[in-house]
């Protein structure tokens, strides 16, 4: 990892056995007795939302966003061809020589919107993921296209165009479900931090040690995922079992996260998931994060506050919020604990 070509140098390598430091506490490893497929996952299509079929559309996105906190959607706006150039691209990009990603690490990169990485954060975590990333910050396209790296720029900058109406539009839909309707101004200031990762899980010599992505809950309003036809993204439900989001073909994942829980007083779920590891291939996703202003205030709506009686949340600055986030290795739903 320290040579600047993360876990993938490494199993590039040669390496046939996992070093110590990827090593998981048997805790944190995905014992396959409790995880299955979940087989309910029918994904959700968005052609009909805005159409005679709007409320049906609606109560799926909303029982969804209550119960699991993920969905999948298709119809979503995003064209296919899109899709699988975004997949091609970011092995593209982590195929490259070290040097050309190594200047993307944390203290070296050249612009502060772009980092490349192994793991969350692994000089605080008790065993580091296996993954390694590379993640893109949105300020504005002429920024994107200047700074983000090759060969993702403008597909990733177009996947994020294409997709952010989409996104909208799901949060307004949850809004209006608490009776908020949200000013243009507001939902794009809650929306204000716009990020695109990508992200690489090399192939794993004993998978049954390792970990993707430990046990998280996104800190954002809504996150958008494409994932590859690998699978192992896995998300908790309410019994402890973890249920696969199986890859769909075309299809987006959409999953709620910390601030829209906040938001909506805890009536939607920041829904706990994690990824596991495989000797099969390779894996890629490509995740869109979208999150309030840093210098947004953030809580309970008033709205929602008036109806439940009781505010689940205590208001605060997005950027603490964030700043507390990523000073913690992921710990399952913890980082809403900073919110109480
Ligand atoms: C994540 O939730 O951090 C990654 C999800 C994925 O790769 O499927
Ligand atoms: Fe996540």
């Amino acid at each position: 990892v320290k040579q600047g070509n993360g876990v993938k140098g490494l199993v590039d390598s040669g390496m046939s056995c996992v070093p110590q430091p990827f090593v998981q506490p048997p805790s944190e490893r995905i014992a396959t007795l409790n995880a299955h497929t979940y087989e309910a996952a029918q994904p959700i299509d968005l052609s009909q939302l805005d159409g005679p079929h709007h409320k049906e559309v609606a109560t799926q996105i909303i029982e969804a966003a209550e119960k699991l906190g993920f969905f999948q959607v298709v119809n979503h706006g995003v064209s296919v061809e899109l899709l699988e150039l975004l997949k091609t691209s970011a092995h593209e990009f982590f195929a490259q020589p070290p040097e050309k990603k190594a200047i993307y690490l944390k203290e070296a990169s050249p612009s502060k919107l772009v980092k490349y990485g192994t793991s969350f954060v692994p000089e605080k975590e008790k065993a580091i993921e296996w993954k390694d990333y590379v993640s893109m910050l949105y300020t504005n396209d002429h920024e994107a296209l200047q700074h983000w790296p090759q060969p993702c720029r403008e597909v990733a900058l177009d996947f994020l165009k294409s997709s952010m109406e989409m996104v909208k539009r799901v949060v307004e839909v949850l809004m209006e479900d608490v009776g908020v309707r949200l000013e243009e101004e507001r939902l794009n200031s809650l929306m204000g931090t716009k990020m695109v990762n990508m992200n690489y899980y090399p192939t794993c010599p004993s998978p049954e040690l390792t970990i993707g992505v430990g046990r998280h809950s996104d800190m954002g309003m809504l996150t958008v995922l494409l994932q590859d036809g690998i699978g192992g993204l896995y998300v908790r439900l309410e019994n402890g079992d973890w249920a696969e989001i199986p890859p769909l073909s075309g299809a987006l994942v959409i999953n709620v996260g910390d601030t829209l829980q906040i938001l909506s007083n805890g009536k939607y779920k920041s829904a706990e998931h994690r990824v596991r590891t495989t000797n099969i291939g390779s894996r890629v996703s490509v995740p869109i994060f979208t999150a309030p202003n840093p210098s947004e205030k953030i809580g309970p709506l008033p709205e929602v506050v008036k109806r439940d009686g009781v505010a689940r949340y205590k208001e605060l600055f997005f950027q603490d919020y964030m700043n507390n986030f990523f000073s913690q290795p992921h710990d399952g739903k913890k980082s809403l604990d900073f919110a109480r």
